[in-house]
């Protein structure tokens, strides 16, 4: 594991999008993995400053992200594809038809699910996979569980997962219960995993994800099994490590 903590959110933002900035730079069609949630906004907002001075264009970049909530629209505000369309894609030199989510509207999730997948293996490995943790030690939306999946699949939210992500939705009620996520196997194929948290409600599960026993219960933890993975962590979330 390579760590970079630093005292405050912002820093890690910038270290972290200056890794995944000089990441691509020099890789003619680099394939990416994105993820959603409150972590990765700061980096996102890094990597459209870059943008806006010419320090890099992303017209050669497939974007693939981790996952998206069944049956919400592209137009839902909740949805990650809105999520994506606005806090990056919309505001950097992407082709639209470079970017890649699942669609959680599809007729069929789980043919929605092989279709995915489809896409995912052809591009594998990606060359970087940014992620963020839940706070039960989620990955992407692979749930902690006595078995992981490897492939693209639909899980059922844990009540935890969906309680924290009500934040986005205007009641619980409003929080699907499925989603679509990209497997563990595909994303423990990444070239390199930037791995990132903040705040000292993170500072639990990190110190379970990085220090603690490789189990299913907490899926982050397999990412201790990957050779090249930067953990990106600002002092309130690393706190309790005891190792660093
Ligand atoms: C969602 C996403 C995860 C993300 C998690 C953490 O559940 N599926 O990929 O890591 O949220 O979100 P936050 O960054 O808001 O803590």
């Amino acid at each position: 594991m390579n760590y970079h903590i630093y005292p405050t959110e912002e820093e890690v933002d910038q270290a972290a999008a200056e890794l995944f900035i000089s990441s691509i730079r020099n890789i003619k069609n680099p394939k990416v993995g994105l993820a959603t949630g409150s972590t990765p906004i700061g980096l996102y907002q890094n990597l459209i400053a870059a943008y806006q001075k010419g320090e890099i264009s992303f017209k050669g970049v497939t974007t693939y992200n981790l996952d998206e909530y069944i049956g919400l629209p592209e137009s839902h505000p909740s949805s990650f594809a809105y999520f994506m369309n606005t806090k990056l894609l919309d505001h950097v030199d992407i082709p639209k038809d470079s970017t890649h989510i699942p669609q959680g509207d599809a007729d069929d999730s789980y043919e929605e699910a092989e279709r995915y997948e489809r896409i995912v293996q052809s591009a594998a490995p990606l060359d970087i996979q940014l992620l963020g943790v839940g706070m039960n030690g989620h990955l992407g939306f692979n749930e902690p569980d006595d078995y992981l999946t490897s492939e693209t699949h639909i899980v059922q939210l844990s009540e935890t997962t969906r309680q924290a992500n009500v934040k986005d939705f205007d009641s619980i009620d409003e929080v699907p219960k499925t989603a679509i996520t990209m497997g563990m196997g595909t994303i423990m194929k990444a070239k390199k995993l930037l791995f990132f948290a903040k705040g000292i409600d993170k500072a639990d599960i990190i110190q379970q994800v990085l220090e603690g026993p490789i189990t299913t219960q907490v899926p982050a933890s397999m990412l201790q099994l990957h050779a090249n993975v930067h953990v990106f962590l600002d002092q309130s979330a690393a706190s309790k490590l005891k190792d660093v």
